[in-house]
């Protein structure tokens, strides 16, 4: 799976910010759906690799899913972003989260670490 996420990686459109992600999800069935972010020149359009592979996997009819990788290459660890957290919370519940570089580096969190006290459909 890490070597899925450094793969998809290479193909992120970051021309503004430069900085590449990659993302591979993982049901318990064993599939995985790669991402990549997707940057757009009016910023706030940009799409984050995590949410990619979600928004893929689920468009493609998967679901259950159990862990997730995020490749990025940075001095400290890439973990998700807020907002990524919030979708992988909606639609992943508390999954496993590995960060890689790809100088080999890696740590690992359940998702419910990285976003405690969640909001979500319990809430409303
Ligand atoms: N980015 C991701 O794809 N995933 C993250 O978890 C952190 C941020 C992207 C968004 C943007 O294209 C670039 O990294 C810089 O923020």
């Amino acid at each position: 799976m890490a070597a899925l996420a450094l793969e998809a990686r290479k193909r992120a459109h970051a021309p503004y910010s430069r900085f590449k992600v990659g993302a591979a999800l993982k049901t318990r069935g064993g599939e995985i759906v790669t991402g990549c972010n997707i940057e757009n020149a009016s910023f706030g359009l940009t799409l984050c690799a995590e949410r990619v592979a979600v928004f893929k996997a689920l468009s493609e009819g998967l679901s259950d899913f159990d862990a997730i990788v995020v490749a990025a290459d940075s001095r400290r660890i890439t973990a998700p972003c807020g907002p990524c957290r919030q979708i992988l919370w909606e639609f992943c519940g508390d999954l496993v989260v590995h960060m890689v570089n790809p100088r080999g580096a890696t740590r690992t969190w359940r998702l419910g670490r990285l976003i405690p006290l969640p909001f979500d459909g319990k809430n409303l």
